[in-house]
């Protein structure tokens, strides 16, 4: 039987009932939904957080304000998730009207801690979307107001949810490859999704504190849940080689530049009706230009990137990142004391998908074993869909710890942290050197 109907016919029968399942007494009575509001109303919000989980969870949630600072975009979001909640531009009256048990956090990753600071003063746990904030200094007060106030935080890291890297989890956990000594991981944005990093407020490192922390705190908390330890030095290089100022020419955005015919990376930002609708009929409100220039010579955050990381239970990982790739996956091999596990991701590439990404698990003297996994599913790898009814659904347990807390949150974002204060410094940068998080051997 479907969840759903199980949920409907239960509820009939329990009806007159003095004891009720949760789910069932959430349905009979409304009030009972987890009242949430939700800060920052992009394409994230949109695409992920807004109406698919009132069409999907709405017995178990309501949004009960929301809030931007775009007017345009919240009266879209308003419109779009079918809600009749009220809206605000200002976040403290939100609160303060709204009394939400769980504010949902979305906006532009530099303002992350304002809103989770606040947000939990104000009476609300908090879900928040990686990364967790940008540097180190917001990250402490975020660590300090979690102990003050006995809220918690959640991250969003649905990268964990999808089933090809539970599979790699499971085999690691499963003792596979012996004890993990060193890991390889290589990661590749191609010049269609790693471009629009350089197009939108993501090319400041001010605004999203560099593909270091924006994007690689993905990769860095996925490998502190495979490693399951937590990083203790880190030591990196970086440069801008290729997009910015390493050109001849630039405008500011696509739709009004001179230099369309010579430019590989021309995006005509009016072919798609969402991201006008979304963006270009709200510019307006905020100057927020979403088809800006790769070729701008504010940007300042790095292009290509590697990493030493070293772990607390001694793994040494060499971590890459480029930004510029012809196809867009990653390679990643965990190297242990009876073994090897490779994988070899495709996320996008140019030539035909096969439907299924591979694990290699090779034995030291022994056989070698191949894992198919299917990547049909959408949503990063099926992952987007499970993290949300891990959320959602009551009464979820956690066998492969996919829930993220504040102190993974945390970790995720200081080793990009600590490799950008040793690009900056040509130092190596001990994690406990950055707040009051101690790493740990074996994760709790
Ligand atoms: N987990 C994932 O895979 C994933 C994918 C995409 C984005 N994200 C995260 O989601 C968040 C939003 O990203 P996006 O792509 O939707 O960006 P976006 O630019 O589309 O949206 C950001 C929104 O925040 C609003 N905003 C900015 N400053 C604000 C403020 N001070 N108060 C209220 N609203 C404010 C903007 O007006 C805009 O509507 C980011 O933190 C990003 O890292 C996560």
């Amino acid at each position: 039987m479907k969840r759903r109907n199980f949920i409907l016919q239960t509820s009939t029968v329990l009806a007159g009932s003095a004891i009720l399942p949760a789910t069932a007494e959430t349905l009979l009575n409304p009030a009972k939904k987890k009242r949430i509001a939700i800060v920052g109303l992009g394409v994230r919000a949109t695409g992920m957080w807004g109406k698919s989980v009132l069409e999907k969870y709405g017995n178990e949630v309501e949004f009960v304000g929301l809030c931007d600072i775009n007017e345009g975009r919240l009266r879209l979001m308003k419109s779009g998730m079918g809600v009749s909640c009220p809206t605000f531009t200002d976040f403290d009256k939100m609160m303060r009207d709204t009394k939400p048990e769980i504010l949902m956090v979305m906006s532009v990753d530099n303002t992350h801690h304002e809103f989770i600071i606040k947000g939990m003063e104000m009476g609300a746990d908090i879900i928040t979307e990686k990364p967790l904030t940008t540097d180190e200094t917001k990250c402490q007060a975020i660590l300090e107001a979690e102990k003050r106030t006995g809220k918690n935080v959640r991250v969003t890291f649905n990268y964990r949810y999808s089933p090809h890297r539970v599979k790699i989890y499971e085999l690691l956990r499963s003792n596979a490859i012996g004890k993990i000594t060193s890991v390889d991981f290589h990661w590749y944005l191609d010049t269609n999704h790693g471009a629009e990093y350089f197009r939108r407020w993501h090319r400041l490192r001010e605004k999203g504190g560099s593909l270091l922390v924006h994007k690689a705190s993905h990769h860095f908390d996925l490998l502190n849940w495979w490693i399951d330890s937590d990083p203790e030095e880190v030591f990196a290089y970086g440069a801008l080689e290729f997009y910015g100022k390493n050109n001849s020419f630039r405008h500011t955005h696509c739709r009004t530049c001179p230099h369309t015919k010579q430019c590989d990376f021309f995006w005509d930002i009016t072919k798609s009706p969402a991201m006008m609708k979304l963006y270009v009929e709200n510019e307006k409100y905020d100057g927020y230009l979403r088809d800006g220039c790769v070729w701008k010579e504010d940007i300042d955050i790095f292009d290509k990137m590697a990493v030493q990381i070293k772990y607390a239970n001694k793994v040494q990982v060499s971590y890459s990142l480029t930004a510029y790739s012809p196809y867009e996956g990653y390679r990643i091999s965990f190297n242990g004391t009876k073994g090897k596990l490779d994988a070899w991701i495709k996320e996008r590439q140019p030539w035909e998908e096969e439907g299924f990404d591979e694990i290699q698990l090779t034995s030291n003297f022994g056989k070698r074993e191949i894992f198919k996994i299917s990547n049909t599913e959408g949503g990063h790898g099926g992952g987007d869909e499970r993290m949300k009814q891990h959320i959602f659904l009551p009464n979820q347990t956690d066998p492969h710890r996919q829930a993220a807390g504040l102190r993974d949150g945390a970790l995720a974002i200081l080793t990009g942290i600590a490799a950008r204060n040793s690009i900056d410094s040509g130092k190596p940068i001990k994690i406990a050197d950055l707040t009051s998080i101690r790493p740990q051997v074996k994760k709790a």
